[in-house]
């Protein structure tokens, strides 16, 4: 029997223990570079099995909020490697989370102030973040988009494999591929927000197209053992909808089984919210999804998330249910999660004021245990 605490090999990655720093948007890094301050942050957080980062746009189109870093500039690939540098010294791992955000996003983020680019022209019931000329920050409408020309397709799949490329040669283990949430791949995936008559919408094999080309060019490009991905069934984040999630994301994971990756990461219910929210009349069935999977030939490891606590991990891992646990919010306020999870102490309360932007307060400011004593 594995447990929690268990190394693990994912894909081409070694992993000290089955406890994973979920990605967590900050917004500390102006002009989209991450500087010495999300440095110390990360290496604060080694001792995690694996440290996702967070969100981190593509290109310049596939911003969506003020401040978040990104993969397609000189400067944030420079100080990305100065946070695998770190995390590297402190012993850990570290991929990134590959973002392109489609609708979710604001005119005044965008290259020559354009519309955001989606599946369709459906407008997101959804705010995103922006920080003003005097440096606070305020939650605003996300624009109108425009849908992609089928055109642009190839376009968007290439800034996805040059942003993995970019990513390994910044020293990043891996890459995350960011279909939650309600972003572009989710976007294309569910009915609620793409109603595209081409190749890329209707049925569910058409909607699943743009993530597979995604995998592909990604997998192609960095190796299928350095590639894992995100997914979150049934969750309405950013107005993700879809009534029958559970033949959509079956057909998603079976497609993903034909490719060796490093792990499959499923947000359980709403993300932040109820693990047993459902779309539709029937609860989503995490095990048949798993079970599919499986069926199918897949065996990257299995990683679960929302609203996890020590008992529900130590047992989700020790019941085989899972692989690997990413916690977040946890890992905001508790640099050293891991070692509070192994001596059962208590943990730190994060303060949701200095979640989104800022600086070292609510940042790289909470104690370990030893600092506390
Ligand atoms: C401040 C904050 C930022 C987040 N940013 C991201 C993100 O960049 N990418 C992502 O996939 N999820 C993001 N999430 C969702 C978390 O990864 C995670 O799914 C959620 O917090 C539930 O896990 P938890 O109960 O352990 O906190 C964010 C959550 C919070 C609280």
């Amino acid at each position: 029997m594995s447990t929690l605490f268990d190394p693990i090999k994912i894909g081409d990655i070694e992993l000290a223990n089955r406890i994973v720093m979920a990605p967590l948007t900050r917004n500390r890094s102006p002009k989209a570079v991450p500087g010495p301050l999300v440095a110390t942050y990360y290496a604060q957080r080694a001792t995690a099995g694996l440290l996702i980062t967070e969100a981190t746009a593509i290109s310049h189109q596939g911003q969506g909020y003020a401040d978040v870093p990104g993969l397609y500039t000189r400067e944030a690939l420079d100080g990305w490697k100065k946070v695998t540098d770190g995390v590297h010294k402190a012993g850990g791992k570290i991929v990134v989370q590959m973002w392109h955000v489609g609708r979710i996003s604001h005119t005044s983020l965008q290259p020559d102030g354009g519309k955001p680019v989606s599946a369709s022209a459906i407008q997101a019931k959804s705010k995103t973040y922006l920080i003003n000329d005097d440096g606070t920050g305020t939650f605003a409408e996300t624009s109108e988009p425009r849908a992609l020309e089928l055109s642009e397709i190839p376009g968007i799949i290439e800034d996805y494999r040059k942003a993995a490329r970019a990513s390994i040669d910044a020293g990043f283990d891996g890459v995350e591929i960011h279909a939650a949430n309600g972003y572009l791949i989710d976007q294309f995936l569910r009915s609620g927000s793409n109603v595209r008559t081409d190749a890329y919408g209707g049925p569910i094999e058409n909607r699943a197209r743009f993530l597979f080309e995604v995998v592909d060019a990604i997998t192609k490009e960095i190796g299928e053992g350095r590639t894992g991905i995100r997914i979150s069934p049934v969750t309405p984040a950013n107005d993700a909808s879809d009534p029958d999630a559970q033949a959509l994301f079956t057909y998603v994971v079976e497609g993903l089984a034909t490719y060796k990756l490093a792990y499959i990461h499923i947000i359980e219910g709403a993300t932040g919210g109820p693990r047993d929210f459902q779309q539709g009349d029937k609860p989503f069935d995490y095990k048949a999804l798993c079970a599919a999977y499986e069926k199918a030939g897949g065996d990257a490891a299995w990683m679960v998330n929302n609203g996890y606590d020590r008992a529900l991990a130590i047992e989700a891992v020790e019941k085989g249910r899972a692989d690997l646990v990413a916690f977040g919010k946890p890992f905001i306020s508790n640099p050293d999660l891991v070692q509070r999870l192994k001596d059962d102490a208590p943990l730190n309360a994060p303060d949701q004021r200095t979640f989104y932007g800022g600086g070292a307060k609510g940042y790289t400011d909470y104690p370990t245990l030893d600092e506390a004593a």
